[in-house]
């Protein structure tokens, strides 16, 4: 059985993707500071599969842990979640992304390298594309990021391209991802953010059952059809699979670098998900439209060609599925974990 190294596994999408790795096999072990998460997503992912989960609460710039870890078990490969994600904090306070997300990755990669793992897939984000025409594709610039969060994923990218280049027996994905929501169809686990959310569904989700008053949509005069913006929303569990997809490339090949979109290439605006949760649901999500939120854009969604193509992985759950999913999570889950 292979070892996978999941950091941040305790995490919204690192949680979905243990479940399909362990699904899929693979041996996981995780390591999470707990910084947006709680120990219970663990437990939750071991109901869910039955199967055993090895767990470490343990920062990835803490690399005396690190080593410990590496040295025990036969790590065969690492699936990099761990990092601050807050747009809008990372503009308030961008050191600690800085340190959290570059040092981090950094720390990481001497210990991956000192133990001579060499095979990393990495969370990017569909923000390295900036303002590019939609849709967005693999080959287009990138690096016109508005805000401290994007540009640590920008400049992780180019780190671990760096490296790449100075050693060519490194496998590397950079996996893109677009907006994703919804949760684990068993109602176990799902988003569950410490503190106020940020992204929209947990928002959507909260004051759909009464925890918040409600929500605001960020502008409704930006150019698109209804005036809302419009976003690539994709169902968590798809892209957990992305990742097991992912790891099967890096298993079969060898010294690659590559990056890939995990989205469907569809867009919806904001008012079109508020109206499917409503309407999936059978419930009243109570929304003023307030300001455009600085750092947004009008449009952004997936080429989802390259993944499918090359690894042969495409979304396959809708937009009513994933209101569905995240309402069962919110309603069995009403204080979170
Ligand atoms: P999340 O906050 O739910 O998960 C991240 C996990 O990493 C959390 O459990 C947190 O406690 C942990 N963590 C953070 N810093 C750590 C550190 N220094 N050491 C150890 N653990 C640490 O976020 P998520 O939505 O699951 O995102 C996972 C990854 O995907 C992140 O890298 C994020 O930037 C990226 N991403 C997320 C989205 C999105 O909309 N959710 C979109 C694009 C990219
Ligand atoms: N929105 C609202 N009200 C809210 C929250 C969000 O109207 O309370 C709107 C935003 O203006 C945006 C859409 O809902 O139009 C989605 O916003 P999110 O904050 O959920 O997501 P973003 O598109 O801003 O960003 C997300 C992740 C980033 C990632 C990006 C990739 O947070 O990490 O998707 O597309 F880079």
């Amino acid at each position: 059985m292979k070892n996978v190294l999941v950091t941040g596994g305790a995490g919204y999408i690192g949680s979905h993707t243990c479940v399909e790795l362990l699904n899929a096999g693979y041996g996981v072990i995780s390591i999470d500071n707990y910084s947006n998460s709680a120990p219970e997503s663990i437990n939750k992912v071991k109901k869910i599969t039955g199967k055993n989960i090895i767990s470490f609460n343990c920062d990835i710039r803490d690399q005396n842990k690190l080593c410990e870890i590496f040295s025990k078990y036969n790590i065969d490969s690492v699936i990099h979640f761990a990092a601050l994600k807050a747009v809008g904090e990372s503009c308030r306070k961008p050191l600690s992304y800085y340190n959290n997300n570059i040092l981090g990755l950094i720390s990481l990669l001497e210990v991956i390298n000192k133990f001579g793992v060499k095979k990393m897939i990495f969370s990017s984000s569909a923000t390295v594309y900036g303002n590019n025409p939609v849709p967005y594709s693999e080959d287009m610039n990138t690096g016109n990021v508005t805000n401290p969060y994007g540009r640590t994923k920008y400049f992780s990218e180019q780190i671990l391209s760096d490296l790449y280049f100075s050693d060519k027996k490194w496998n590397i994905l950079l996996l893109r991802y677009f907006n994703p929501i919804g949760a684990h169809e068993s109602g176990l686990i799902g988003e569950d953010p410490n503190g106020i959310p940020n992204n929209i569904m947990p928002v959507i989700s909260k004051v759909a059952v009464g925890l918040l008053p409600k929500l605001t949509i960020f502008g409704n005069d930006y150019d698109t059809p209804d005036g809302t913006c419009i976003r690539d929303y994709i169902h968590v569990a798809d892209l957990a699979l992305g990742h097991v997809k992912a790891l099967e490339k890096i298993d079969s090949e060898c010294g690659i670098l590559e990056c890939f979109n995990l989205g469907t290439g569809k867009g919806n605006s904001v008012l079109e998900l508020v109206n499917t949760f409503e309407k999936t649901n059978n419930c009243r999500v109570n929304y003023e439209i307030g300001d455009r939120r600085s750092g947004d854009i009008a449009v952004c969604y997936a080429s989802a060609e390259k993944a499918k193509k090359h690894l042969n992985w495409e979304a396959k759950y809708d937009l009513e599925r994933m209101c569905q999913d995240t309402w069962r999570f919110q309603v069995n889950n009403p204080n979170g974990y």
